[in-house]
């Protein structure tokens, strides 16, 4: 079977998407699970846009390696030296370097004319292929770029020392059709197409950046570029649950082979949607969470005498197994650890401790605890940043009735490490606890969107907040679980306002570069 390599963009197209900031411990957390999930590359940012990516890019490529690491750059000296400081440390050293050719692109964007389109993308290529063993050279808006003048550019960029050609459809125009003959034209015309590999990498503004994607595989793609639950800049990017699972069930059809781990599917799902705050839409294929769910009597019925009635894809594939209960309330100290290193956590003894306390309380007012429950402990202790003063939500209380005036006071450790108290009405509970903590923090504070979900299944699930807001000038994404969603809204809040703190401490850091 052919191997087609799953190059992973989750952190870096994936985190273009409106309202998505990752901080590094986050972006660390995401990488180890896609290598978990056993994808062949990892886009993990472009240092050169932010000393934050840097940073980020630089510890994923030391963290990493059963994956190969990338960063994006442009075809400028700068951002590949930038990449390169950040990558050298990697098993591979990969870099990712695009220049668009489309004749819109081209005129009005860069103001090149294709001749020193050309020029540019081949001298950045010589450039890093000094540095890089592993070169992919990307040709933005390539569906809509002349045919000839692909088949032109990508020759010489292939001739200077590219090993990866990376045709997107940047604008998510192409048909399946379309999509796949531009590879098949690209793959029968372009000198020296085949001591290179050949990369798909569709956008989702029409709805077919998946059937694209495996168009382009079957036209001689060896590489298709995706994100978990194919988030990404405006419709989002071909997601990669959808490639991985429908090569594996039409392997009929499709005889290719990605070397994922299908089981990894639902967790990593999971765990981009908690940490991004972006949720799956209920019906989204395989990951969502009806993606399985049969409501009509007749589906019903037809799944209870056979599954295959109704049923292509088994929930075991991707991981979905029902662990109701892993731990309860006597659980120790040890079987706690057992189990967070079976789900693949390696926290500080320090940590550990913490997200052990967090379970024993958790442990004394709710009956079962579930897998859900204990990924969402121990992946906020994993991400948890120790090294900034942060605020940290000691006590909420709220007075509320149907005839009175919410009321809410609240007491917060300060970065500065005092203690500070404040109480607030308003309109709800809410809002009063809001308005208690614009108070704390000092400044104006915006909501922007404020959402309660909960984790998992029954009455008494953790309820998670996300609320993004805007506060100094700067535009944020928080969240936070707890059992009551008064208490998880207030330390959603809070993880919002420290996430400020947080990308200011790294903004107050000399630029690596
Ligand atoms: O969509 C696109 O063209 C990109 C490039 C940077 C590869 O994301
Ligand atoms: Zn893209």
């Amino acid at each position: 079977m052919r191997k087609i390599d799953i190059f992973d963009t989750t952190l870096r197209d994936g985190e273009q998407s409106a309202g998505i900031n990752l901080n590094t411990a986050e972006k660390i957390e995401i990488a180890k699970q896609l290598e978990r999930l056993g994808v062949t590359i990892i886009e993990a940012g472009f240092p050169a846009s932010s000393p934050g990516d840097f940073d980020a890019v630089n510890r994923i490529a030391k963290t990493v390696k059963n994956s190969i690491v990338t960063g994006l750059a442009r075809c400028v000296q700068k951002d590949i030296d930038a990449t390169w400081e950040a990558i050298k440390v990697a098993e591979q050293p990969h870099i990712h370097v695009f220049l668009a050719t489309s004749p819109i692109h081209m005129e009005y964007k860069l103001k090149k004319s294709p001749e020193q389109v050309v020029e540019q993308a081949v001298e950045a290529v010589k450039y890093a292929k000094k540095l890089f063993p592993l070169v992919q050279w990307s040709a933005e808006d390539g569906f809509r770029s002349d045919r000839d003048f692909l088949v032109k550019i990508i020759g010489e960029v292939i001739a200077a020392g590219a090993t990866t050609i990376n045709v997107p459809d940047t604008v998510g125009y192409a048909s399946p059709q379309e999509y796949g003959a531009l590879f098949k034209y690209l793959r029968e015309n372009v000198r020296g197409a085949d001591q290179v590999k050949f990369s798909a990498h569709c956008h989702d503004d029409l709805g077919m950046a998946t059937a694209n994607s495996i168009a382009a595989v079957e036209n001689g793609a060896d590489q298709v570029e995706c994100t978990i639950n194919g988030i990404g800049e405006r419709a989002g990017n071909a997601s990669l649950e959808e490639i991985g699972v429908a090569l594996h069930i039409r392997k009929d059809i499709y005889p290719f082979e990605t070397g994922l781990n299908l089981k990894e599917i639902k967790r990593t799902s999971q765990l981009v949607s908690r940490l991004t705050g972006v949720v799956i839409q209920p019906n989204k294929a395989i990951v969502g969470r009806n993606a399985f769910a049969h409501e009509s009597g007749i589906h019903q019925d037809g799944v209870l005498k056979n599954p295959e009635t109704y049923e292509i894809i088994s929930p075991a594939l991707i991981g979905e197994d029902e662990v109701p209960l892993v731990l309860g309330k006597h659980s120790g100290r040890a079987a706690f650890r057992d189990r967070a290193v079976k789900m693949g956590y390696d926290l500080s003894d320090e940590k550990l401790n913490k997200a052990f306390a967090e379970f024993k309380k958790l442990a004394d007012r709710k009956k079962e605890i579930t897998e859900d429950d204990l990924v969402t402990l121990l992946t906020e202790q994993q991400v948890l940043i120790e090294d900034v003063p942060l605020y940290e939500l000691k006590s909420v209380q709220v007075q509320y009735g149907t005839e009175n005036i919410p009321t809410a006071t609240a007491v917060v450790a300060t970065p500065a490490g005092d203690i500070a108290t404040a109480a607030s009405t308003g309109a709800g509970s809410v809002e009063a606890i809001f308005n208690t903590l614009e108070q704390l923090v000092g400044g104006t504070v915006n909501i922007l969107d404020y959402r309660v979900t909960s984790v998992g299944k029954g009455r008494d699930a953790l309820g998670e907040a996300v609320i993004n807001l805007r506060y100094n000038g700067y535009t944020t994404t928080g969240r936070d679980a707890a059992q009551d969603v008064l208490e998880a809204s207030a330390k959603a809040y809070l993880n919002a306002i420290n996430r400020q703190l947080i990308q200011a401490s790294i903004r107050a850091q000399q630029p690596t570069v």
